[in-house]
């Protein structure tokens, strides 16, 4: 009698704290909060807390605190980490080749084309592919437009030979660098600014809100705003985790997603134009606007990118890509 009492009363104390429990969302990210990932990434903390009445947690990691960029893939896989905001082009090796369309050089050419794809049925589809995989997509969210950057000026494609770039691990941008005789050096986020401080690689290409606030402009002399391809990120859960969710905490925060997702969106061009103040400011590197015919001859030559990488993204990825963004790499 006394026993089964006291098996009673732990059970229900088991309950009682099962039933309060908190749920804690981990989530981790490469770039430093001041960017637009960062800054959307706390938002999304913040409203999820309110929306929730603190029953869901989120505890943002930022800066590689947690993971490197190949590592956090695997982490979410695992169930170790329940959120990520990885940049699209961490997809393509995960075996979601069809991602790496957004790597492709001047397909966009600002962000109303590439929303057509992003916030459209074709971007939807995308990110369906990811469930076999163990991950459930919730939302895009843009950060911007790359430049390339380098410690001699970058001004026609002969300038990038022979030079070493760093890129994130895509098939595509690998093409990207060898199409205007660079040589392609795939490389982890975290370690960038010390490759590039020792000469380990020459030079790179990101928005200029990764490039300022990884403080690249300290060891760069020389960036050019070529704005010659995109970089954005997909919101991503461990679909297991999101799936046991109780239903009302999960429309909670799925209500806190797209408000971040308006958010990140808004800020995001904020963001590279205040960066890009920063590096001015700075005096540290010298920026370029290429003139247009200096942009059209890069864009000519990485054109050759396009036709070599269709049939690793595949012809209907790219025809709806071309169809949303008016490109045809043919009539370069
Ligand atoms: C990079 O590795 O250059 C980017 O993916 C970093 C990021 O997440 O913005």
């Amino acid at each position: 009698m006394k026993l089964s009492k006291l098996l009673l009363g732990l059970l229900l104390g088991c309950a009682a704290l099962a039933i309060n429990a908190q749920i804690v969302i981990k989530f981790s990210h490469v770039v430093a909060a001041d960017t637009p990932k960062g800054k959307a990434s706390d938002f999304f903390a913040k409203r999820a807390a309110e929306l929730t009445k603190g029953k869901a947690k989120v505890e943002v990691y930022a800066n590689s605190a947690l993971y490197k960029d190949k590592e956090e893939m695997e982490a979410l896989q695992i169930g170790s980490v329940q959120m990520l905001a990885p940049s699209l082009a961490k997809f393509g090796p995960l075996g979601v080749k069809e991602f790496e369309a957004f790597d492709f050089p001047f397909m966009f050419d600002d962000t109303a084309e590439l929303h057509k794809i992003t916030q459209g049925p074709v971007g939807a589809a995308m990110l369906a592919k990811l469930e076999p995989k163990g991950i459930k997509g919730l939302a895009y969210w843009d950060n911007g437009f790359k430049s390339f950057s380098a410690n001699t000026p970058l001004k026609s494609p002969a300038d990038y030979k022979g030079k070493k770039f760093r890129i994130q691990s895509s098939k595509v941008l690998e093409e990207e660098i060898r199409s205007v005789g660079g040589i392609p050096q795939v490389m982890a986020f975290s370690e960038v600014y010390q490759a590039l401080q020792t000469g380990v690689v020459d030079g790179t290409e990101n928005p200029i809100s990764n490039f300022y606030t990884q403080k690249m402009h300290e060891v760069q002399k020389h960036l050019s705003i070529t704005n010659h391809g995109y970089l954005g990120y997909a919101v991503i859960v461990n679909k297991k985790f999101w799936d046991g969710l109780p239903a009302d905490v999960r429309g909670q925060l799925e209500q806190a997603m797209k408000e971040s997702t308006v958010y990140a969106n808004k800020i995001a061009q904020e963001e590279n134009d205040h960066s890009l103040d920063g590096v001015k400011k700075s005096g540290k590197t010298t920026v370029y606007v290429p003139t247009k015919d200096e942009r059209f001859a890069l864009k000519k030559a990485m054109a050759p990118v396009h036709i070599k990488m269709t049939d690793r993204v595949g012809k209907e990825t790219l025809a709806e890509f071309y169809k949303a963004t008016g490109f045809d790499p043919s009539k370069l």
